[in-house]
């Protein structure tokens, strides 16, 4: 397959990790005789430093145009620091999702089995860990009108949703419960707000098509004592921008580390693929970053392009450095193990599918197995 890939690496560790998720493209590409052809382009801080703006024209444009848009990270200290600026490197994210259309944000929080006495949760708790949510992306408070008045004093975010807008990505997680366990929450609070009480009515509407599929409805604060008490009780979950924001930062603490997970942000038109994330500036440039949330984000990235046994090859070989103990700090119990060192064993252990079972560990302290 011929795939063109927009590679943004954007701040902080960005780069580092990107640089380890290309690693694993290249060694897919010539494991599997594709031909992935990938442009790269400025974003974030970065961008704003180079030429003023978060997200320049000639990002968008190589965007647009790319088969898929695989994202490091965006973010600074200069501007956390400062949440009055103008320009922000956020807004090339926001300026992403809107104008490429990127509406649902699929984030899977799956535990890894080698890790799974790694979580600060009990390991009871957490085994068989498996869900996945679907977070509208496009919409809600994020994209709503924001005011300030003259005098500083009061401040407002609106919080907005068509009927549309929910059905799309109602629509899609309906889909992917219907492929697992059957089972979908829909995550609001409609005891308060009028926009959730919109959601319950479409996605309640929606779920008369999915009988199969069983629905049920959460409030957010019940949903994330659930998520933390018995999370392997969930499967789809399906919720606005912020609350999925907020509750898929709660899953990454779930299954070990915010370093695991990735994310896949689909539209109708276009594509991009990320850790979840941020840029971690205090740890730029030293070689400390987990790469595995950004190489596991090109397993969804081969998975949207019906390459399953690709995707499987990238799974086994980041599951065989978790079982080896090749990770990095961010681990509890995590070893000595640097980004690049990480980035090259996963890489160096893709392999055929097929042919995984007859790898030869001898040589798997090396970096670098050997197939027998
Ligand atoms: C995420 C991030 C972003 C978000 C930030 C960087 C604006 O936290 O994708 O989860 O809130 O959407
Ligand atoms: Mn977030």
């Amino acid at each position: 397959m011929q795939l063109n890939i927009a590679l943004l690496g954007g701040d902080g560790i960005g780069p580092e990790v990107l640089a380890q998720a290309v690693k694993c493209l290249k060694a897919i590409e010539e494991t599997f005789n594709h031909q992935f052809t990938f442009t790269e382009a400025h974003v974030g801080a970065v961008a704003i430093a180079k030429t003023g703006k978060p997200l320049p024209e000639e990002t968008i444009e190589i965007c647009k145009a790319s088969d898929a848009i695989l994202f490091g990270a965006i973010g600074s200290l200069e501007y956390d620091n400062n949440p009055n600026a103008a320009i922000r490197p956020e807004q090339a994210l926001f300026q992403l999702r809107k104008e490429l259309g990127l509406f649902a944000n699929i984030r899977p929080v799956k535990v890894f089995p080698d890790l799974v006495e790694n979580s600060l949760l009990p390991k009871k708790v957490i085994s068989g860990t498996d869900f996945v949510i679907y977070r509208e992306l496009s919409s809600g408070i994020y994209f709503g009108e924001k005011s300030t008045s003259e005098d500083g004093t009061v401040a407002s975010d609106l919080c907005k949703y068509s009927e549309g807008e929910i059905s799309r990505i109602a629509h899609k997680a309906f889909k992917a419960a219907k492929k697992r366990k059957n089972k979908l929450t829909l995550v609001d609070k409609a005891n308060v707000l009028e926009t959730s009480r919109l959601w319950r009515k479409v996605v309640t509407e929606i779920s008369k098509s999915y009988p199969e599929v069983e629905l049920e409805c959460l409030f957010v604060d019940n949903a994330v004592v659930k998520m933390t008490m018995n999370p392997s009780k969930f499967d789809v979950i399906l919720t606005e921008n912020m609350f999925g924001d907020i509750i898929s930062s709660l899953g990454s603490v779930i299954i070990g580390s915010i370093g695991l997970l990735p994310s896949a942000s689909i539209g109708n038109e276009n594509a991009m693929f990320a850790p979840i994330h941020g840029s971690y500036p205090q740890a730029k440039g030293k070689n400390i970053a987990n790469p595995v949330a950004t190489i596991f984000s090109t397993v969804l990235l081969l998975q949207h392009f019906g390459l399953h046994e690709e995707a499987r090859s990238v799974a086994s070989a980041v599951n065989l450095s978790l079982r080896k103990g090749i990770f990095t700090t961010d681990i509890l119990g995590g070893s000595k193990y640097g980004t690049d060192y990480v980035g090259d064993f996963i890489a160096g252990n893709i392999v055929d599918a097929d042919e995984n079972a007859n790898i030869n560990d001898e040589n798997i302290g090396l970096g670098r197995s050997t197939i027998i």
